[in-house]
């Protein structure tokens, strides 16, 4: 079944995973095309993205899509707020009637470690760096729990930055995690954040893990 994941957060906002395992054909019954994708397998991430809108919500009215000069897609009567994100085979996309909306999906990979410091704060490496990392070691865990930790963080703030829809962000300063990141017994993280561009908000963004890859979403 290609839609591996959807969850229903609330009768306004829901949300949805789709692994793409069909070809290009299969989207384009239901999608307009309408950015020209030249890369075939980015094309099938375009399409499928797109596809999982009017999945979500029956009435999502595809061909009313417009793009903004920051390149964020939107309606223009804000009839549904939207959010989609790709990587490898998977789509993902949020909608809501009602509320402000940010979803991110991302692969965790070991090079993540190389671009640490674009991203993240002294506080929150200092949070991975807490007394459980000896732990870890031990288990020879430590890498793998730091290169999650570090994807998640990035996942957070790349939701928060379509979120909030307007560009040109710094990661570092305009983002902020503030405070534990909380891990549930039903899988689901939340990670605080203070959000301080062009206004000061206090934010909790979700995520979960699914095998190697992160999902991030926000709705405010
Ligand atoms: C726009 C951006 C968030 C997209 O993320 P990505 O990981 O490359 O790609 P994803 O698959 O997750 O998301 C792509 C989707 O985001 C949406 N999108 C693009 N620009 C957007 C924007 N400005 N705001 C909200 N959503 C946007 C689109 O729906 C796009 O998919 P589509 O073109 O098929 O519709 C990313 O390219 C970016 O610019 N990030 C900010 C980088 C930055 O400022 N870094 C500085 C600190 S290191």
């Amino acid at each position: 079944m290609p839609l591996v994941y959807q969850h229903n957060i609330n009768e306004a906002t829901r949300m949805g995973v789709w692994r793409i395992t069909e070809p290009e054909s299969f989207f384009l019954e239901k999608v307009p095309i309408k950015k020209d994708v030249t890369h075939p397998h980015k094309r099938l991430q375009h399409l499928a993205g797109r596809y999982l809108l009017p999945y979500l919500f029956e009435g999502f009215p595809l061909h009313e899509i417009q793009i903004a000069d920051t390149r964020k897609p939107f309606l223009e009567d804000e009839q549904y707020h939207f959010s989609i994100s790709h990587c490898a085979d998977y789509a993902a996309a949020i909608v809501s009637v009602t509320d402000r909306v940010g979803i991110d999906i991302e692969l965790v990979k070991p090079a993540i470690e190389k671009v640490k410091h674009k991203f993240t704060t002294a506080d929150e490496l200092a949070f991975l760096n807490g007394e459980y990392r000896s732990f870890l070691h031990q288990f020879g865990l430590e890498k793998k729990i730091e290169q999650e930790f570090l994807t998640l963080i990035w996942s957070a703030k790349e939701t928060m930055f379509k979120w909030y829809g307007e560009g040109q962000m710094d990661f570092r300063r305009h983002m902020q995690l503030n405070g534990a990141v909380h891990f549930s017994d039903d899988e689901q993280i939340t990670l605080p954040f203070l959000f301080t561009k062009n206004q000061m908000r206090f934010l909790n963004v979700q995520a979960r893990m699914f095998g190697e890859f992160v999902l991030a979403w926000l709705h405010t």
